[in-house]
């Protein structure tokens, strides 16, 4: 009776001290398939149509870009710049993402100000500093290709070129982009050969003393939220004077009234206005992160070791987001390990579309 007494308060503590790496532990998904939304049902010829639009050089306002520019299929759609390319004589500010797995984001777009894929496919189009296209004159260069209208027909019943469908079709082509059957999808399946020794410890760090669950977790390794890591701003924000000029451009459209003194990325604080979003950032997905650097939203870190450093250390200065984890340099090349075999899909099967 004392005995069992005495033992309750170190079964508590040991449970205690459990208790938090069962709860994150659970937390890692296998992907389960892409639901399309009601307003935009999925099929083959609205896929083929997108996937055409994306490629076509017509998007663009002097007819040298397309979205696979920056967003290129061989590096997962994204473009292997730190600052991502840009409109002729315009600079971009921030690192082009993966399009891979979009259909599982809540939000789109580092500072998450689109929440659709239909909603975001018109913003590159439009910008400045990207694709520098009229809305009204991209539909009449589709409406004046028999093939585009001949294919717009067929999808929506009636050959109207408009920027809606644009969106729609670009949309129902990027739901196709899914990262599968990853090592880690068969390994939560229970296919424990799925991962070799190194990489199932660096998921152990991964999920228990590296806490990387807090945030990246689920399916896609996001929790569809905004977090002020304190990246340093890439050294070329506050040099090259056509960044500034995009960046004031960006922050006045969403009335920034400070904008022309504005020398950092404020993140999400743009969209929101709240304090506690001032250079908050989208958590990313990690899946395919092997072909998706430089990382994070201004492409600072070009390698994963440096990525996995910030992190150890507790983020940039003054981040309340994290703290110093106290790795080995073993335990960190665990976590690299899993992040770089874990996390890379089956290759997409993929044909390059012929441009009417
Ligand atoms: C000039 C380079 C460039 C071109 C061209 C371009 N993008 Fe992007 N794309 C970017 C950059 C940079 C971002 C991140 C911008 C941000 O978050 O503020 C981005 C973000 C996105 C996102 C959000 C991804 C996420 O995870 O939040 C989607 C979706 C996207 N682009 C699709 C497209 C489509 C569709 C086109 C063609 C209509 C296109 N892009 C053309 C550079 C480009
Ligand atoms: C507090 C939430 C949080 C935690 C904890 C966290 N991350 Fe992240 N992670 C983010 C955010 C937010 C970004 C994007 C930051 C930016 O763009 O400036 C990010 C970016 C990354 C990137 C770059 C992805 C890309 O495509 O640019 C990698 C890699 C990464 N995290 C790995 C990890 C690892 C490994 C751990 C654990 C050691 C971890 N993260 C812990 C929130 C978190």
């Amino acid at each position: 009776m004392l005995r069992s007494k005495a033992m309750l308060p170190v079964l508590l503590l040991i449970f205690a001290i459990l208790l938090p790496g069962m709860l994150f532990a659970g937390k890692l998904e296998p992907i389960k398939p892409v639901a399309a939304p009601r307003f935009n049902p999925m099929s083959a010829e609205k896929v083929e149509l997108g996937k055409k639009i994306f490629f076509d050089r017509r998007l663009s306002g002097d007819g040298t870009m397309s979205c696979a520019t920056c967003h290129i299929p061989e590096m997962a759609f994204s473009d292997g710049e730190a600052i991502s390319l840009n409109y002729p004589t315009t600079r971009n500010w921030r690192n082009a993402p993966t399009l891979i797995n979009l259909a599982y984001n809540r939000y789109l777009f580092h500072d998450g100000r689109a929440e659709s894929m239909e909603d975001q496919a018109l913003f590159p189009i439009l910008s400045a500093f990207e694709m520098n296209q009229n809305l009204d004159f991209l539909e009449e260069e589709l409406r004046s290709e028999p093939e585009y209208r001949k294919e717009f027909q067929k999808v929506f019943g009636t050959d109207d070129t408009t920027r809606e469908r644009i969106a729609l079709a670009i949309a129902a082509f990027e739901r196709t982009l899914v990262s599968q059957n990853a090592p880690l999808d068969r390994f939560l399946e229970g296919d424990h050969t799925a991962l070799s020794e190194p990489a199932q410890k660096g998921l152990a760090i991964f999920t228990g003393k590296g806490k990387c669950t807090e945030c990246h977790y689920g399916m896609n390794l996001i929790d569809d939220k905004f977090h002020a890591l304190n990246v340093p701003e890439h050294p070329e924000f506050n040099k090259d004077p056509r960044v500034a000029a995009t960046r004031r451009f960006v922050a006045k459209f969403y009335n920034y009234e400070a904008f022309r003194t504005l020398q950092e990325d404020p993140g999400r604080y743009l969209i929101t206005k709240k304090d506690e979003d001032w250079r908050a950032f989208k958590t990313p997905t990690l899946r395919e992160i092997a072909r998706t650097g430089p990382y994070m939203h201004n492409g600072f870190f070009e390698t994963l070791d440096q990525v996995i450093d910030f992190f150890d250390q507790g983020g940039g200065s003054g981040t309340i987001a994290l703290k110093p984890l106290g790795l080995s340099r073993e335990e960190k090349q665990y976590l690299k390990a899993f992040l770089l075999e874990g996390l890379a899909g089956e290759p997409i099967a993929f044909q390059f579309p012929r441009i009417p």
